[in-house]
């Protein structure tokens, strides 16, 4: 069959849209689909990159046609410096056996379990440190009090009580270098090595010695204890896993390796997701008044519990569409192995293929209004619905911690609005996407709280 070369914007001719990337890359992505249509062709230096934009695309490349894309990618090499080899960075054979290891640790029976480990956390932060700012009315940092929070719920699930508040603040700095390092280095032509003793490379390979030397320090204590050490957090499931197949555990390297990469993946990505329903929550009092009045009508002014979640489906849509609007993996990159053909045109082997779920969800094919947060529109329609809707990726490859992050989210979610109506703080800049490794808020989410007392009075309160 015939095909063509895909269309796409004009580059220049050694760096073609590097600086374009660079500049706003989100803008960039959305006007090329707008003005070239569901497949689109770029070139980073002498990388060549499709972005696929169609439901179906999205589908054949995840999904249909997987064994086809693998993660021989830019973007994974340099995460795997980080995690070394873990699901997170490896294909074929050795993550399919890894997947079948880790992957009954996140089971939604395992998962339930950790709903008190998060309304603990979540409680001991509202009842401290954000009580007190809505008593003073003083302007609230809440992107750094999620992000933390997040950090101690992960560590929390991961090793049980072994992480103290200040292994916590370290790994959260840690991460933090980690994350916008690596991000940095992706929109370069040449991304200089390790070795070089760079003032970057010196604060990325201190950043990860001291990721390292927490988990180290939990394994070592771990395997003195014998074992699972009696903990029922994940890393005594993880210590107990055996491959169904072949009855194999996995080596020390292993374990270090996965615990890294459920650290990296699992922390930012759910204190992103959080933040941004905050804002949007904040922004828009009428939609966070019907959520009020669920949660005061079936929770009163109780604590939220693992059961209570299926009679939320306001909740439920609203971080569904929260989801949908600000997607914290934005973007998701596979290599062909072999020439393939999207929607009519060529792809070659060795060029790039990425989906953009911040893209792929305002489809106007798929999506009314694209650009409005309307959780309604997630009461009566199936959230996977023909590929549309991909926050957690689909295919072999979705996210191994789509239940732990839900469960995170919407305790955390529901808690915040049982307690505090939510203002933006009046001297911030308009709040923007910024996209690095996930989809932070520009400039963070600065909130000025109101304590909610007694039910949910009337929709002026939340204005
Ligand atoms: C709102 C929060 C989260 C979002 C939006 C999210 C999103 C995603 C997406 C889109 C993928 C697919 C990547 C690909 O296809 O290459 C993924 C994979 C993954 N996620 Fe998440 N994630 C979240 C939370 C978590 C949590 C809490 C954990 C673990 C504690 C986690 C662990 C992983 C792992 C290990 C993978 C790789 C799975 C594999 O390739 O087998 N994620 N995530």
């Amino acid at each position: 069959m015939l095909t063509k070369t895909a269309p796409g914007p004009w580059g220049l001719p050694l760096s073609g849209h590097i600086m374009h990337f660079h500049r706003d890359v989100l803008r960039l992505l959305l006007q090329s689909v707008a003005k070239y249509g569901d497949v689109v062709r770029f070139r980073l230096g002498p990388h060549v990159v499709h972005l696929v934009n169609h439901p179906d695309h999205a589908a054949h490349v995840l999904h249909g046609n997987h064994q086809n894309y693998d993660r021989a990618t830019r973007s994974v090499a340099s995460i795997r410096r980080i995690c070394g080899e873990s699901l997170l960075t490896t294909s074929g054979e050795i993550w399919r056996r890894q997947r079948r290891l880790v992957q009954p640790a996140f089971h939604q029976r395992v998962i339930a379990n950790f709903a008190v480990t998060i309304t603990d956390a979540a409680a001991a932060l509202l009842d401290g440190a954000w009580r007190e700012a809505a008593r003073t009315g003083a302007t609230l940092d809440a992107s750094a009090h999620i992000s933390r929070l997040a950090l101690v719920i992960a560590g929390r699930a991961l090793f049980g009580a072994e992480v103290s508040d200040a292994d916590a603040a370290q790994i959260d700095r840690a991460l933090g270098v980690i994350l916008h390092q690596t991000f940095r280095r992706l929109g370069r032509i040449i991304d200089p090595p390790l070795w070089l003793p760079t003032r970057e490379n010196r604060a990325l390979l201190g950043a990860i010695a001291a990721v390292d030397g927490i988990v180290e320090r939990i394994l070592a204590r771990r395997h003195a204890q014998g074992q699972a050490g009696g903990g029922s957090d994940l890393l005594a499931l993880l210590l107990q896993a055996r491959d169904p197949e072949t009855g194999d555990t996995l080596s020390d390297q292993q374990l270090r390796n996965e615990t890294v990469t459920l650290l990296l993946a699992g922390h930012e990505t759910t204190a992103t997701a959080i933040q941004w329903t905050l804002l949007l929550l904040a922004q828009n009092p009428a939609v966070a008044f019907r959520l009020r009045q669920e949660l005061d009508a079936v929770l009163g002014d109780r604590i939220p519990k693992f059961d209570d979640l299926a009679r939320l489906p306001f909740l439920n849509a609203v971080l569904n569409e929260s989801l949908r609007l600000y997607p914290p993996i934005w973007i998701i990159e596979r290599r062909a192995i072999d020439d393939d053909t999207i929607g009519g045109y060529r792809i070659p082997a060795g060029s790039s293929v990425v989906v953009c779920p911040f893209t792929l969800h305002r489809h106007p094919a798929s999506w009314q209004q694209p650009e409005a947060f309307q959780p309604e529109r997630f009461l009566n329609r199936q959230v996977n619905e023909r590929n549309a809707y991909l926050p957690f990726g689909s295919g072999p490859h979705t996210c191994v911690g789509v239940h732990f992050a839900l469960l995170e989210a919407r305790l955390i979610v529901a808690m915040i609005c049982q307690g505090f109506t939510l203002h933006l703080a009046g001297d911030t800049p308009p709040v923007q996407p910024d996209p690095g490794i996930t989809l932070r808020l520009r400039s963070g989410l600065h909130l000025r709280l109101k304590e909610n007392t007694g039910r949910h009075g009337s929709p002026q309160e939340h204005r």
